[in-house]
């Protein structure tokens, strides 16, 4: 039943942990789900798992996808059918019902944006199915949605990109551009960005929808739109890449006319702030798989658990090295 009189939002910090180590494998997401193993659910000790992971859209996904995929195996115990929902609200709603008509004995999912979920939810609730939320948050009327909540604290990341921009250009006419509307990356990043840095230094903002093609199509038009704009914050490292390439076919120099400050930290973003075209990024760690693995073993067996567990995060200026680039695992 929905209690009318309270939302709950997936967001406060209580413990901070580091997510270590990836094995590369591939995605294979097609939109449809697979299943890695074809073993029973929960019989003999397996613990049959439906992932809803919301798409493919960035560097960030694809190594989150990986990490999910490299920790959630036969081998740990984990008979999983995975579901690449390609940004879709409506494609993450049907899979978390094919779960529930699966009988799963635990649901992960990572939703695309926070609203929208007060049914599926509810049937989750009404199948007693377990849910583990990963990376984004929900804004929900469902009474304890979920048991537990594991990842980064996107208001954070926008405060640390906001504190850099104050203390370095504190005269910056800033373009905004955000991750997809009603995202908890994208609402949580904002507040956090506009409060730090005040709202009267925003001369524009649009979204990207945590895109390359649709970061570097806003800021083609923003560069129009917002001729004084000398500062762009973008609220992942693919749009920001996207946004590059728009900066440089307006004949303008990025990272120099135009000061670039992103968050993520992907391989590809960082050798952007190696080659001097990115000046900082707030990293936001996608490699947690295996708190994802032991959160689902713990949901599974009854254990206690954490209400939220955020995955730590650092940030990068340009005296980053090619080695640390080269290092780096995603
Ligand atoms: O929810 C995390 C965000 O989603 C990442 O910053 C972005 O790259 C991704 O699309």
């Amino acid at each position: 039943m929905l209690n009318r009189s309270r939302r709950t939002r997936g967001i406060a910090a209580t413990i901070a942990v580091l997510a270590l180590g990836l094995t590369a494998c591939s995605t294979g997401s097609d939109g449809k789900a697979t299943s890695t193993s074809t073993a029973g659910g929960g019989q003999g000790g397996t613990i049959k798992v439906g992932f809803s992971q919301l798409g493919a859209e960035s560097g960030w996904r694809t190594a989150n996808t990986e990490s999910v995929k490299a920790s959630l195996t036969a081998e740990n115990g984990i008979d999983l059918t995975f579901s690449d929902a390609q940004q879709k609200q409506e494609n993450q709603i049907k899979a978390l019902r094919d779960f529930i008509d699966q009988g799963v004995d635990v649901i992960a999912f990572s939703p695309v944006v926070e609203t929208g979920w007060d049914e599926v939810l509810q049937e989750i609730k009404d199948a007693e199915i377990p849910v583990v939320l990963v990376d984004r948050t929900v804004d929900t009327l469902v009474v304890d949605p979920y048991v537990t909540w594991i990842g980064a604290d996107f208001e954070a990341e926008g405060i640390t990109a906001g504190e850099w921009v104050v203390e370095n250009h504190p005269d910056a006419k800033i373009f905004e551009l955000q991750g997809t509307l009603g995202s908890g990356a994208q609402v949580d990043r904002e507040t956090g960005f506009d409060a730090t840095v005040g709202a009267d230094h925003i001369v524009g903002k649009a979204s990207g929808n945590f895109t390359r093609a649709e970061g570097k199509a806003a800021m083609e038009a923003a560069l129009q739109a917002y001729p004084d704009m000398n500062l762009l914050f973008a609220h992942n490292d693919d749009m920001g890449l996207g946004a590059i390439e728009a900066i440089e076919a307006a004949g303008k120099v990025p990272g120099k006319d135009i000061i670039i400050v992103t968050v993520d930290g992907v391989r590809d973003g960082l050798q952007a702030l190696v080659d001097k075209k990115f000046n900082y990024v707030v990293e936001c760690n996608p490699v947690f798989g295996d708190q994802i693995l032991d959160a689902i073993k713990k949901v599974h067996s009854g254990a206690q658990l954490p209400r939220t567990t955020i995955v730590f995060d650092q940030a990068f200026d340009q005296t980053i090295t090619q080695a640390d680039v080269d290092a780096r695992l995603y």
